[in-house]
């Protein structure tokens, strides 16, 4: 039966009901449809609305019918319009006239408004537990590889010496902004528009900082309208999950680098790898490769939000009931990524060796060759092309800098003297790159982050 139906002659026909059922997807939000109705139920019977007897019963009734869905004694039917009606509905099938009363000053347009809110505040508190974890495991790992020498790259070419634990911390810090940003969202999402009505209020004299302080809200929407047609937190929501997104993906692509062959920076556990069917030596970075790949299902959720809002006019349409799928899936997705992400990173090995033989092979100190002779009086114009040409001289010869005879340094430049196979020494390289936010304060980085948590 539909809440509806007093209007019409018919019943809806099994295809409308079909495309226009929401419950496959909303029935989730069983807990925070409940939490809603109690609170509204309350404030009715406080106002006088409704007798203080009725709201005592469907409030009861109500976290009757939660615990015999958690208990699984209730099954939520799947042919209802969606879990707004069923709660009620299976409440008026319990209490009669006071189920029937429950509805009084309220629309499903302000109910499922305030649902949503609900019911995302609680999944980002889950989101920001399992960024903050991954944050942690990034410190720890930065904590022990805090001097392990590894080229940083531009451009994918060797470029500057710095420590496998200044590059996870960069993670760190961008992982410490999406936090942020949930927390933004949050806020913002924390209001709350109960008592909105369908679009205009309600004529009856309804107490909203009730509701607001029962579902502790930090406010209540200012215009009614907005109230029930406002989806700007999906949209932010998807927007910060879309961020985090391509933050987990450029961390798997360089992953998945490090564990091939060419770089074997790092090993990933077997328990957090596979195979392959055919090739028996394989052992494939999956989990990376498919939190890269997911990256595209979470911007295509946005992208699906933002255009299914931007044209419908105020204020309350059915095209907003596809906010739910997207923004289900991409919190889903993003909580699954991370799920599988961090154990897998927890978890590797880092193979120093491979780092430190990869930093003496690039010239990546050829800078700091170039800065010893700036030291020694050389513009750095000049001692950036004496530096250049040394370095040929090497690809030439099949030599480093640390292994070319101080003869051939000589013969390019006179300043040259022994003192320059310790300028170029790469732990020094390092070491010396100590300004704040430099790759040789990992720990105080660290520390300051693991503060800021
Ligand atoms: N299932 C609907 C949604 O998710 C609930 C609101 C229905 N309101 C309406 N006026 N049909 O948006």
């Amino acid at each position: 039966m539909k809440l509806w139906a007093g209007r019409f002659q018919k019943e809806i026909s099994q295809t409308t009901n079909d495309f226009n059922s929401s419950i496959s997807f909303d029935s989730r939000m069983y807990k925070e449809d409940i939490q809603g109705s109690i609170a509204h139920a309350t404030m009715l019977g406080k106002c006088g609305i409704i007798d203080k007897d009725q709201s005592v019963l469907i409030c009861r009734g109500l976290n009757e019918i939660l615990e015999d869905i958690e208990s699984g004694k209730l099954q939520i039917d799947m042919t209802a319009e969606d879990i707004h009606t069923f709660i009620e509905g299976e409440l008026t099938k319990r209490l009669g006239d006071a189920g029937k009363r429950l509805h009084t000053a309220r629309s499903r347009n302000d109910q499922v408004a305030v649902d949503i809110r609900l019911y995302l505040r609680n999944q980002i508190d889950d989101l920001k537990l399992q960024v903050r974890n991954l944050i942690e495991v990034i410190c720890n790992k930065a904590e022990q590889y805090s001097d392990t020498v590894m080229p940083g790259y531009t451009h994918l070419q060797r470029a500057q010496p710095i420590t496998f634990g200044h590059h996870l911390m960069a993670y760190a810090e961008m992982l410490l902004r999406d936090l942020s940003r949930l927390n933004d969202t949050q806020k913002r999402m924390n209001i709350n528009p109960l008592g909105s009505g369908a679009l205009a209020c309600t004529t009856y004299p309804i107490d909203r900082t009730i509701t607001t302080e029962l579902l502790q809200f930090d406010g209540m929407t200012r215009n009614s309208l907005d109230g029930v047609s406002d989806r700007d937190f999906c949209l932010e929501l998807a927007s910060a999950l879309s961020i985090i997104m391509v933050h987990l993906s450029r961390f798997s692509e360089e992953i998945i680098m490090w564990c091939s062959w060419e770089f074997k920076f790092i090993e990933l556990d077997d328990a957090f790898s596979t195979g392959s069917s055919i090739m028996p030596q394989k052992k494939n970075p999956d989990i990376a490769e498919l939190v890269r790949g997911k990256s595209g299902r979470v911007f295509g959720d946005l992208q699906g939000l933002l255009t299914a809002m931007k044209g419908i006019a105020l204020a309350y349409n059915k095209d907003m009931q596809e906010d739910k799928e997207a923004v289900f899936d991409a919190v889903d997705t993003v909580k699954m990524c991370l799920t599988a992400f961090t154990p897998m990173l927890d978890t590797m090995t880092v193979i120093s060796q491979n780092m430190r033989n990869a930093s003496a092979k690039g010239f990546i100190n050829a800078t700091d060759c170039a800065d010893y002779l700036v030291k020694k009086g050389l513009p750095f114009r000049d001692a950036y092309k004496a530096t250049g040409t040394l370095v040929a001289i090497c690809i030439d010869k099949g030599l480093t800098l640390e292994t070319l005879p101080l003869e051939e340094y000589k013969a390019v430049c006179d300043i040259f003297d022994d003192g320059v196979y310790e300028a170029i020494s790469l732990e020094k390289c390092v070491k010396e790159r100590n300004p704040y936010g430099g790759p040789a304060n990992v720990l105080k980085a660290v520390k300051e982050v693991r503060t800021l948590l």
